[in-house]
């Protein structure tokens, strides 16, 4: 489901202008909980999980696996970022294409770190797996959302409705090398 091929994991922290991309730890267990039981974050993503569902169930390092970043700022969780395969996508186009999938916690929306993380990110993947494209699926009712997927680069495939909502089926193809 999640497979990217060979992959040192964790991976060696990434570094941007404010923020460090690493594989997650038992210390972030505790944001994982808040990101997933946020009725907020979940708006548009089916419904959050209950709390105390999520207190039970969560492992003690949560999300650890190839592709699933931790987003830090000043050495605390603030959001993940999930690049896995997709091998049996319900939309053909995305079928056995990486997925980029990012959640932020609400208290940090607005300053641009989901931009500049999944940035990061997508530099990273696009080391991995040179040429490959990568595909976004996301409501289009959910605007921030659509606006950090035509930031980072991210064009129409298709629209289509799913989970009783209009779901917007995103592609960025890799950057051509320079010559
Ligand atoms: C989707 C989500 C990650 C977007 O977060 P966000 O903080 O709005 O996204 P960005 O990082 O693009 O930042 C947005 C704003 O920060 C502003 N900003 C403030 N300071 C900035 C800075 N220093 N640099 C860049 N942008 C800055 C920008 O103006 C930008 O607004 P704009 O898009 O209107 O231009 C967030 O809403 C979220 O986690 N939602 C819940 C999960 C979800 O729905 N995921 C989608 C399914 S995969």
């Amino acid at each position: 489901m999640t497979d990217l091929g060979p992959v040192a994991w964790p991976p060696v922290p990434i570094r941007t202008e404010r923020l460090v991309l690493r594989g997650s730890e038992a210390r972030d267990r505790a944001v994982f909980i808040e990101l997933h039981a946020s009725p907020e974050v979940h708006t548009y993503l089916g419904g959050p999980r209950p709390r105390d569902e999520l207190e039970r169930e969560m492992p003690a390092v949560p999300g650890r696996w190839p592709g699933s970043f931790v987003v830090e700022l000043d050495g605390a969780m603030i959001g993940r970022i999930l690049l896995r395969r997709a091998p049996e996508h319900r939309r053909p186009a995305a079928e056995g294409k990486v997925d980029l999938g990012y959640l932020f916690l609400p208290r940090v929306w607005g300053c641009g770190y989901a931009a500049e993380a999944c940035a990061a990110a997508l530099g990273w993947v696009g080391g991995l797996l040179p040429g490959e494209p990568v595909v976004l699926a996301t409501q289009t009712a959910n605007v921030g959302s659509m606006r950090l997927a035509a930031k980072l680069g991210f064009t129409e495939v298709e629209r289509f409705q799913a989970w009783g909502a209009e779901q917007w089926l995103g592609v960025r193809s890799p950057v051509a090398p320079s010559d």
